[in-house]
């Protein structure tokens, strides 16, 4: 049997092993899918003997994400991007790919599976930490012309708009700088949603018609999904549908093949409400 996994700590909450192992019957591949946790000081010894093993392919979370970046020995421009690599393949050759699915998962799950346009639309990004960085590469590629970030350390939001200025017309600055502007898509890559906190944003920032999702996720709505209710959104999504399309693009990585997201999504939509 072919062996993957997905390494973080903590992990005994990953969905991982029931996607890829969903994904493995829908497509009729014969594989193992496990969930280990590994501590960063450990992360290098526990990756190499996984493919020392015959391991083919390895999903890496929350803090493992740049350690990932640097054991990868070839990677795709999207993960040089995000400076962070959430999947690991073994080539023929021995050697490590990285890549990073993340963005690519969010930007699926807004144009295929909500029938989203990225294109022409005024894009907020809030937080300027790993999960930002790690979408921004694909979401730039589908709408170069208006991104901001915002984030409650300026200068960081600040930092990485020029890390990315080159791809599109992004800029960035504090949440105070967000007055009075008015945006048609608002993402949340804040860790704040996690302890059920928000940023403070003023009342306005949202379009008429305007989207929100924030790429956290749980089983009750996370607090800005419930923000962008009150502000009236035409949709006020969670990171469900990105959780399981970055899996799906891991799984084509590794596999060859596609699966098809749909029916997961709406069992595990259906296993919340
Ligand atoms: P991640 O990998 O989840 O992005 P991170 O790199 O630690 O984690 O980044 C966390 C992000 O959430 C940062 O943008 C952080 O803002 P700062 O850069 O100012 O620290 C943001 N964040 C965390 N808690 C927040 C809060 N209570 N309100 C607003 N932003 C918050």
């Amino acid at each position: 049997t072919d062996c993957y996994a997905v390494f973080g700590q903590p992990i005994s909450h990953s969905k991982s092993p029931r996607i890829h192992g969903f994904f493995a019957a829908q497509t009729g591949q014969d594989l193992s899918y496990t969930a280990q946790e590994v501590a960063p000081e450990h992360f290098t010894a526990r990756v190499g003997d996984f493919f020392a093993a015959g391991g083919l392919g390895l999903n890496c979370t929350v803090p493992l994400k740049e350690l990932a970046f640097d054991y990868a020995q070839v990677k795709t421009p999207r993960a040089e991007r995000a400076k962070a690599v959430n999947t690991l393949k073994r080539l023929p050759d021995g050697a490590v790919l990285g890549d990073n699915t993340d963005g690519g998962g969010l930007v699926t799950d807004l144009l295929d599976n909500h029938h989203l346009t990225l294109a022409g639309q005024r894009i907020l990004l809030l937080g300027a930490g790993g999960a930002s960085r790690g979408i921004l590469a694909p979401l730039l590629e589908q709408c170069p012309h208006s991104l901001r970030i915002a984030n409650r350390t300026a200068a960081k939001a600040e930092q990485l708009a020029a890390e990315f200025a080159d791809l599109g017309a992004v800029s960035g600055g504090g949440f105070a700088d967000l007055a009075g502007q008015c945006f048609d898509l608002i993402l949340n890559a804040t860790s704040a949603s996690l302890s059920g906190q928000l940023p403070p944003l003023p009342a306005g920032l949202l379009s008429p018609g305007g989207v929100c999702y924030d790429l956290a996720y749980g089983n009750q709505p996370t607090a800005f999904v419930r923000w962008g209710q009150a502000q009236g959104a035409a949709h006020s999504l969670d990171g469900l549908g990105m959780l399981i399309e970055q899996a799906a693009e891991a799984f084509r990585l590794w596999r060859g093949i596609h699966p098809d997201s749909a029916p997961l999504i709406a069992l595990f939509d259906h296993e919340r409400t």
